[in-house]
């Protein structure tokens, strides 16, 4: 009955983090999967997220099923993110937001949602995106494109094709974008190259869909933001995919938001419905616990200022591995230039390594990075960064 169904070859991300699992090697270093690890290479539970499960626990709660789009208070917490507590934008009710599964579930419905009301539109990606966003359009049912973006021989970005290849699209095109810590490259635009793309955006009337993973990653929590204000500022509407997953230290519990930037009020209540029907659709209605989670944390002021701190404790400490691996390559391997490493940020830093030097990584010293050359950051620490470095020089060699 099924022999007709095709392999699944796996997914080049998740797959590798299985791959990591079964290896025995007692010195394997998992530099594949975006997940932040601590310097003991555990994967942290924060303080203020524990607090907040304290909470939750004492006494247990029922479980209802939430709304389809979610708590009001986790859905306050994404805008005042997003779009700053107090901004006009909110006072004006212009936005709709819906709780997602995650980061991709925000993908996946805002997606949909955009299939639906705008069918000629074509999505564009980055070259090279996140290998999840092109599947989540097309699953959606687009035809998907990518502009220009990662320059290689600089290591940094094709800005004058980028610019010109949006210029060439047509109405109501998508556009993914990265407001900070880019995935795959750790290569971001400056503010003012957004300032150019965003007038080209609103030139051409193209839709931006921000996708934002790692907010507090890049330089901090308004900062990495310059983009989606700034698109606000400019009166575009547009989307925000957000994930809380890396900066709550909440993988598993899929804990995300889709916002929808609308030019009334009235606009945002007819977004705010559709958006519930699709949720109704897939998944009905968002998982509870770490929508709990996020509620809790973002709205006392205690523990969101305690959040914001542990946050930049670990993009601190990213940045600190970032120095030190170049430290010890450009020692390492003669003439060499590894300033990419600390000014790329976020998370991942694209090596320029090829898919058989990553391979050799793999084989010879259990050293896992995903085949593009995407190295995480966050997986490195004390005792595992002159490992990893050794390891990276002699495949460089
Ligand atoms: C990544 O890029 O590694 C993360 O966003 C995890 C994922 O789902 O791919």
């Amino acid at each position: 009955m099924f022999n007709h169904v095709e392999h699944y070859a796996g997914d080049p991300i998740l797959g590798l983090m299985d791959k990591f699992a079964k290896d025995d090697r007692p010195n394997k270093v998992n530099l594949g999967v975006g997940v932040y690890y601590d310097d003991n290479g555990k994967l942290p539970v924060l303080e203020s997220v524990k607090k907040a499960e304290n909470q939750i626990a004492n006494p247990p709660k029922p479980r209802p099923y939430l709304p389809m789009d979610g708590l009001i208070g986790y859905r306050t917490a994404c805008q005042n993110l997003l779009f700053g507590k107090g901004s006009q934008v909110l006072g004006d009710k212009r936005v709709a937001t819906i709780a997602t599964i995650g980061g991709s579930g925000a993908l996946k419905v805002g997606a949909d949602f955009i299939h639906t009301w705008f069918k000629d539109a074509k999505c564009y990606v980055s070259k090279p995106t996140w290998g999840n966003h092109i599947g989540i359009f097309e699953g959606s049912g687009f035809e998907v494109g990518e502009y220009p973006y990662y320059d290689k021989d600089t290591n940094g970005i094709k800005f004058d094709e980028l610019l010109a290849f949006f210029n060439g699209l047509n109405k109501n095109d998508v556009v993914l974008l990265h407001p900070c810590c880019h995935n795959p490259t750790g290569v971001d635009l400056t503010n003012e190259q957004w300032d150019k793309v965003l007038d080209v955006v609103k030139a051409k009337e193209l839709i931006a869909f921000m996708d934002i993973a790692y907010q507090g990653f890049g330089q901090d929590m308004d900062a990495d933001v310059y983009a989606i204000r700034k698109a606000v500022d400019l009166g575009l509407s547009f989307f925000v995919s957000n994930s809380f997953s890396k900066n709550l230290s909440l993988y598993g519990e899929r804990v995300g938001g889709l916002s929808v930037v609308c030019p009334t009020a009235d606009e945002a209540k007819l977004v705010q419905g559709q958006l519930q029907f699709t949720v109704r659709r897939i998944y009905s209605s968002p998982p509870s616990h770490g929508g709990h989670v996020v509620d809790i944390v973002m709205n006392d002021e205690s523990l969101f200022n305690e959040w914001v701190s542990e946050v930049y404790v670990m993009r601190d400490r990213i940045r600190e591995m970032r120095q030190k691996l170049r430290d010890v390559l450009e020692a390492k391997v003669a003439n060499k230039s590894f300033e990419y490493l600390t000014t790329q940020q976020g998370m991942f830093s694209f090596t320029g390594l090829t898919p058989e030097q990553v391979q050799r990584l793999q084989d010879e010293f259990a050293v896992y990075m995903v085949s593009n050359g995407r190295m995480c950051v966050a997986g490195l620490n004390s005792s595992n960064i002159d490992y990893v470095a050794n390891a990276m020089a002699s495949v460089l060699a």
